[in-house]
């Protein structure tokens, strides 16, 4: 029963109610919202559960609109799941570091507990049976990003099964990188599992981080309680219409996912060229993982240049490590030319 694992005051909430979600229906004069009545294409307050572009989402991702929810970025839909199920003080969530930071960030600042089960050094996969053995009835959330971000890899589905079955909380799978992956969404797993959240975001292969829009595909029931307490309006117009536009051009997304593949490619046999390059982590998202002799005094180097990529060497199981996100295979070469003058 997720109801049993949602916070009682949030259970207990009566959600603001919105004037346009009041009033459904047509209508000729607005005088319900204190909006300004001239026009600027702006006046009015934006569709609070912005249903047309729900509906493009659903025609692109094959799930009906009742199954999504829109945040301003991915990051909206993390912090509203640690403020649905996450009592402060007495719950906490699981994370499998080296993993993306903000699933501490948003725990820290909700003052929910953090624990970590590190993946496994090498593989990258979650141990599966030590996350199990952590959890317990305060374990509300359990973050598993597929692709991982910095590592790259994505995880098995058969341990995001493995895990979904056995978790007592929620299991959110983080896929901002999924459109580079060769890997199936989690999506198809939804019907099965009632304990699951998905995210997915326009910041990466959509090419629209600059909008904010991340979304969260899971049961009619947790989208439910996602609805109750966001802002009411907190996708504005601007950002919905941005996004419709997007979608439109499906072929155009596809054509630049095709050309960073092969660019990602690239980049690996070019600094799997290096002789400082130690290691190339295989990737199925838009960067790689280099390990690499001095990864401070590179990053330096390449700041010099006016190229800037993460380092990440001092992230556990990430030591030596910098992340380097493909660019245009102008910002590629230039990359390289810079890296083969660092010999
Ligand atoms: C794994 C992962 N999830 C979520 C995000 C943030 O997504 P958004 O821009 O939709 O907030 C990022 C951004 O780097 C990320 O790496």
């Amino acid at each position: 029963m997720i109801q049993n694992l949602v916070r009682p005051n949030i259970n207990r909430l009566t959600p603001y109610s919105s004037a346009r979600s009041e009033f459904k229906g047509k209508a000729e004069v607005f005088l319900d919202a204190n909006e300004s009545p001239y026009e600027t294409g702006y006046n009015r307050y934006p569709d609070p559960l912005q249903w047309k572009l729900k509906q493009a989402i659903s025609t692109l991702k094959g799930i009906a609109p009742e199954h999504i929810f829109l945040g301003n970025g991915s990051d909206e839909a993390i912090d509203l799941l640690l403020r649905i199920f996450c009592e402060p003080g007495a719950d906490h969530i699981i994370i499998l570091p080296p993993t993306y930071g903000m699933y501490r960030v948003s725990a820290d600042i909700s003052n929910v507990a953090v624990k970590e089960i590190p993946l496994r050094p090498g593989s990258f996969q979650p141990d599966v049976e030590a996350v199990l053995a952590e959890a317990d009835a305060h374990s509300k959330l359990l973050f598993i990003c597929s692709p991982n971000n910095p590592t790259g890899n994505s995880i098995r589905p058969g341990l995001i099964r493995e895990l979904t079955k056995g978790f007592p909380g929620i299991v959110v799978v983080d896929e901002a990188y999924i459109d580079f992956s060769a890997q199936e969404s989690a999506i198809r797993l939804l019907p099965e599992y009632s304990n699951l959240v998905v995210l997915q975001t326009f910041s990466k292969a959509w090419g629209m981080a600059g909008i904010r829009l991340g979304m969260a595909f899971a049961s009619e029931e947790i989208i439910g309680y996602f609805n109750k307490v966001k802002p009411p309006y907190n996708i504005n117009q601007l950002t919905q219409e941005a996004a419709l536009k997007a979608l439109d051009k499906q072929e155009a997304q596809e054509a630049q996912v095709k050309q960073l593949l092969g660019q990602r490619t690239l980049l690996q046999q070019y600094l799997g060229g290096l002789p400082f390059a130690e290691r190339i982590y295989p990737s199925d998202a838009n960067f790689l993982l280099v390990k690499v002799e001095d990864p401070t005094g590179i990053y330096n180097y390449l700041v010099d240049r006016g190229i800037i990529v993460r380092d990440r060497s001092r992230v556990t199981l990430c030591e030596g490590c910098l992340r380097i996100t493909v660019g245009t295979p102008e910002e590629n070469e230039r990359l390289f030319r810079a890296l083969v003058e660092f010999e």
